[in-house]
């Protein structure tokens, strides 16, 4: 019988995966802002400092056969000959024991072989830009031990697409040799660009001597070799070779003797410096300064001290005791991990997405949202950024390279800057500060060039409603435009005619939010004109979008309703259900009938297709979606993303029982539980954007992990509306949706600087209804079932105690 796959070890916010050959690479991210990396339970993995299409480290190889390589590796190499690696890849040697665990930051892989046990820890430390192999050797044996360690990686050329295209050329620029005053392993790039001063050097050390050393993967590896029997290893060391041109590596050979029963600690960086402007001069000058102190034993412990106060800092925004321990945990841990994931890589990197795909606008203005209540100072810059990337008439572009070097690219669609309100809003009703309304940010000219003409974060806001109150078609619904938040929904819009009703919700809900802002700051004339356009909306959806029994989900270019009762394939369509609820139109009828359409026709028990029945095929025009086969992507998998959205309706039409069975059945442990490993493929800790649906023979199949709009929604549809505690424009909301069995929970969340404990009491086990409150034993009004406590409550207090009593209204 085959070991069982992994665990989750809760205690050290852990995933321990038991096996190396889980069914597709299951990675970490760890990353410290600037220099990147992914690893996998296999020790596969790829390394890139800011952008990974301009500074792309270490190579990896999507798609090709054998998966998951190369990445990190460590060959340790017996005095008989016997070679293993400690992450099992590359070697593959069977070995007595072995574990990976990705925690929060770190991946730590335990082997043990022939009395030697090897504990490998890579991180990258917040404040040094090196990934870190922290080697920690323990022999077992009755006698001392010899080894010799190998430590290796494979260089990129850092120009990616250049490297695909034309590496056959550039190769003959790249450089590495070994600087004997840093005692490290260099690797310099002297193709010439533009942004060649911030192109980086790699370095690579050693806290040991290094015995040898090599920077040539052909020499290092051999001919027609592969990398799990490298000549050099074999042989017991390198040749010393630096390189000229070629392909580069760095590899670096160590001997150490541990001693009988005792213990032996090394470490290695591999690491980057700047400025050096192609001069290798510079860049040994660089790297001497940049390493001095990286050597020391301690180094590693002390790194590993500040990585973990960062995760700490960040989780302790927010951290619930439920009855649920897998919810808990995916809550407590997870999600607050893949939010980072999501907001510092946009939709762009993971084993099969190369990173060359930017930042999506809308992508990344729905990440901030989640970040805005864990790390406010991220959120605005995220915002500030977004904004720069605006266009005067209001709409944004599509997708934005911020460190590419690649100017933003344009293609007009009806929901991007739909997105803004909401992210401010969401800033502002955690931080107060309502000065940032006045703060100017140039719009993006019009050729995407550069700046243009300046105007307040407000002005921004208005020129985003103009843009889709000057875009409104024949029912007075947005229009399409080349899509909404779905991508392929344009396809119903060859024409240009063709209207959102996604886009119109979303439209309400915008209103709404800046008129809330507007309000609060006095803006009278802006208010009065957001109410106006709010009513205009809301009477095109009520007259347009309801279909007798649920919402559609627009108009095609001819007139014809598409996700109607009546329309060939794609009759209901989950989000116009679920956001109806969130803009708050329709009536409680018609926002109770289309969620019960949802649950009726779209659950299949591990989450909501997108759309029921999928469009049927490749090959006919009349099936509007095609190009995606039935029950993948947009045509009818489980969308997770848009699961969210369902989960946040249900938990506001106070729905606890569907609310959390919706979100629990997405939890990817539990898809796991309920499908299989095999089937789900995916990793048990992260989001995926989607899971392939009926209709096609790899239904189950959990797809886009990590980079996925999921993970900020699902973080925001469980802390902020199924536990229900989330910052609103007039204060802290306490209004949970609860499974009726839940009796007693607790929330504690930082606000307004202050650290908030919150006792939510449910004796009579409701779903949903707030009837008695407390803030430090004071009583607080309650209504509408909604406990709102002030922010004067919080201002200047260090901490306080809030009590809510759920019960029958
Ligand atoms: C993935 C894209 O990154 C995102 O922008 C889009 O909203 C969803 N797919 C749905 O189409």
């Amino acid at each position: 019988m085959k070991p069982r796959l992994f665990h989750f070890d809760d205690e050290r916010r852990g995933m321990v995966v038991h096996r190396h050959d889980t069914p597709q690479p299951w990675i970490n991210y760890l990353s410290n802002g600037r220099l990147h990396a992914f690893v996998s339970q296999a020790g596969g993995g790829m390394l890139w400092w800011r952008s990974p299409l301009r500074f792309r480290l270490t190579r990896y190889r999507a798609y090709n056969l054998p998966i998951d390589s190369p990445g990190f590796y460590l060959y340790i190499r017996h005095p008989d000959g016997t070679v293993w690696s400690p992450t099992f890849r590359p070697v593959e040697t069977v070995l007595d024991e072995w574990s990976a665990c990705h925690q929060p930051g770190r991946t730590v892989f335990v082997a043990e072989k022939v009395g030697v046990r090897v504990k490998l820890t890579f991180f990258i430390p917040p404040g040094t830009d090196a990934l870190v192999w922290d080697v920690r050797l323990e022999n077992s044996a009755g006698k001392a031990q010899e080894l010799d360690l190998f430590a290796y990686a494979e260089f990129s050329q850092f120009e990616w697409e250049q490297e695909l295209r034309g590496g056959y050329y550039t190769r003959h620029m790249m450089k590495t040799w070994m600087c004997r005053e840093a005692n490290a392993l260099v690797y310099l790039d002297h193709d010439a660009k533009p942004y060649f001063a911030l192109k980086p050097t790699v370095y690579f050390l050693s806290s040991d001597e290094i015995h040898s050393y090599s920077g040539d993967r052909d020499d290092f590896i051999g001919n027609y070799r592969h990398e799990n029997a490298p000549q050099s290893v074999l042989a017991g060391r390198c040749n010393d070779s630096a390189l000229a041109t070629g392909h580069p590596c760095g590899a670096l050979h160590n001997k150490v003797v541990v001693p009988a029963g005792g213990h032996y600690r090394l470490h290695y960086c591999l690491g980057v410096v700047t400025g050096c402007n192609g001069s290798i001069e510079d860049a040994e000058t660089g790297v001497v300064k940049a390493t001095a102190n990286l050597r020391s034993a301690g180094w590693p412990d002390g790194s590993l001290e500040v990585l973990e106060a960062w995760w700490s800092d960040h989780f302790s925004a927010y951290q619930c005791a439920v009855p649920d321990p897998v919810a808990m945990r995916q809550i407590n841990t997870w999600n607050p991990v893949n939010t980072v994931t999501a907001a510092r890589f946009s939709r762009g990197i993971n084993t099969w997405a190369p990173g060359t795909r930017g930042v999506g606008f809308r992508d990344t203005a729905q990440d901030m949202v989640a970040i805005a209540y864990r790390s406010p100072g991220w959120a605005i810059e995220g915002m500030r950024y977004l904004l720069s990337q605006q266009f005067e008439e209001g709409h944004t572009v599509h997708t934005c390279f911020p460190e590419d070097f690649r100017p933003s690219s344009r293609s007009d669609r009806s929901d991007n800057h739909l997105w803004l309100a909401p992210l401010l809003w969401a800033i502002l009703a955690e931080t107060r500060d309502f000065g940032i309304l006045d703060e100017t940010i140039p719009y993006l000219a019009p050729d995407c060039s550069g700046k243009g003409t300046e105007a307040t974060v407000w002005e921004h806001m208005c020129a985003a409603v103009r843009f889709t109150e000057n875009h409104l078609g024949r029912h007075g619904l947005p229009l399409t435009l080349r899509s909404d938040w779905n991508d392929l929904i344009g396809k119903f819009n060859k024409r240009g005619e063709g209207e959102t009703v996604f886009a119109g919700f979303q439209h309400v809900l915008a209103l709404k939010r800046l008129a809330e802002i507007a309000r609060h700051t006095g803006r009278t004339e802006d208010l009065r004109w957001f109410e106006e356009c709010r009513a205009r909306q809301e009477a095109a959806l009520l007259s347009h979008a309801w279909d007798g029994s649920w919402w559609r989900r627009g108009y095609d270019d001819d007139g014809n309703p598409v996700g109607s009762v009546n329309s060939k394939g794609g009759n209901l369509f989950l989000n116009p259900q679920s956001w109806a609820i969130l803009a708050g139109v329709g009536t409680r009828e018609q926002q109770f009938a289309g969620m019960d359409a949802v649950a009726e026709q779209l659950d299949i028990g591990y989450g909501l297709k997108l759309l029921h029945p999928p469009f049927g095929g490749w090959d006919s025009d009349a099936e509007t979606l095609i190009g995606y086969g039935p029950g993948c992507g947009e045509n009818g998998a489980v969308f997770c993303h848009a699961n969210t959205w369902a989960i946040i309706a249900e938990a506001t039409l106070g729905n606890g029982t569907r609310a959390w069975k919706y979100h629990n059945q997405l939890i990817p442990r539990n898809v796991i539980e309920r499908l299989g490993a095999e089937t789900y493929r995916a990793e048990p800790n992260a989001w995926v954007s989607n899971i392939v649906g009926p209709g096609n023979p790899r239904m189950g199949w959990g797809n886009v992990e990590h980079v996925t709009g999921t993970a900020a929604w699902m973080d925001i549809a469980a802390t902020q509306y199924l536990l229900g505690v989330r910052a609103e424009l007039d204060g802290l909301w306490v209004d949970p949706c609860l499974p009726t069995k839940w009796n007693a929970i607790n929330v504690r969340r930082k606000y307004l600087g202050c650290k908030v404990d919150i006792e939510i009491l449910n004796p009579e086990g409701v779903e949903k209804g707030v009837v008695e409150a407390s803030a430090g034993g004071s009583a607080v009004n309650v209504t509408e079932g909604k406990a709102v406590f002030a922010p004067e409550l919080f201002e200047g207090v260090g901490e306080l105690r809030i009590m809510v009593r759920m019960g029958r209204l």
